[in-house]
């Protein structure tokens, strides 16, 4: 059943040349759950997220996302897909430098045929909504680590997609603030129903979710 839920993966694999890093992975995740997964350094998270997200194409096997099959589309039509539909949050947070916190969050719109003043309008929202009102004009360099994740949040929220992934969103953050974004992700999910795929070392952070998954070695174990 591959289209049903908001995300599904059958039997995904992934080679880089002889390395198998996915040995035939199937997940499934239904609107508006929050999932964790978790697994060794190298058991392949990373690049499980990049297949399920439409940032890489499996050697083999299917991957549907928000009703589309999207293991069959083009870079070009990927690429626009994945601006519209689906957010991203990153350990290293990926903000752009040069760009103040409001910028950043609009980035995704750029490309889309939105004047310029309801971007801005757009962006502006969403850091309110992560309490970041006082803070729209700063450079990322003038912003704490749990700011400048928030911002990153704020950034993958811009197009109200149905889910977001998140690979170790607290994993350059202090305990206490990797706790606080966990709260927000978990409000965001409870309130607005957005779907998370989340990366996660922390095993405290991990139990919150409502469905845990563990690999091993390039394989679901549970
Ligand atoms: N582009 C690539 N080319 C070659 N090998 C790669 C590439 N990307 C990942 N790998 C390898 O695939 C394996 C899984 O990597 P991946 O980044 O998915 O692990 P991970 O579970 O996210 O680990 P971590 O917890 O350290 O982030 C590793 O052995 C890695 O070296
Ligand atoms: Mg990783």
């Amino acid at each position: 059943m591959i289209n049903s839920g908001i995300l599904s993966g059958v039997d995904l694999r992934k080679s880089y040349g002889s390395l198998e890093v996915l040995k035939g992975v199937s997940l499934a995740v239904d609107p508006g759950e929050f999932v964790c997964l978790v697994g060794k350094s190298g058991c392949g998270k990373t690049t499980l997220l990049s297949l399920l997200s439409g940032l890489e194409k499996p050697t083999q096997g299917r991957v549907s996302l928000d009703g589309k099959e999207i293991t069959s589309s083009s870079e070009d039509e990927l690429a626009l897909f994945r601006r519209e539909n689906v957010g991203f949050i990153f350990q290293s947070f990926n903000l752009i430098p040069t760009l103040s916190a409001w910028e950043n969050v609009a980035l995704p719109l750029f490309p889309m045929k939105i004047p310029q003043e309801q971007q801005r309008q757009r962006a502006m929202e969403m850091l309110e909504k992560l309490e970041l009102g006082h803070r729209t004009g700063h450079l990322p360099s003038a912003l704490s680590g749990g700011e400048k994740q928030r911002v990153a949040i704020a950034r993958a929220l811009v197009n109200r997609p149905k889910i977001i992934f998140a690979d170790e969103p607290t994993g350059n953050l202090d305990s206490a603030t990797g706790e606080a974004i966990m709260s927000i992700l978990r409000r965001l999910n409870d309130e607005d129903g957005v779907a998370i795929l989340m990366v996660t070392h922390e095993a405290d952070l991990a139990k919150q979710a409502d469905r845990l998954v563990r690999m091993k070695d390039g394989e679901i174990v549970a």
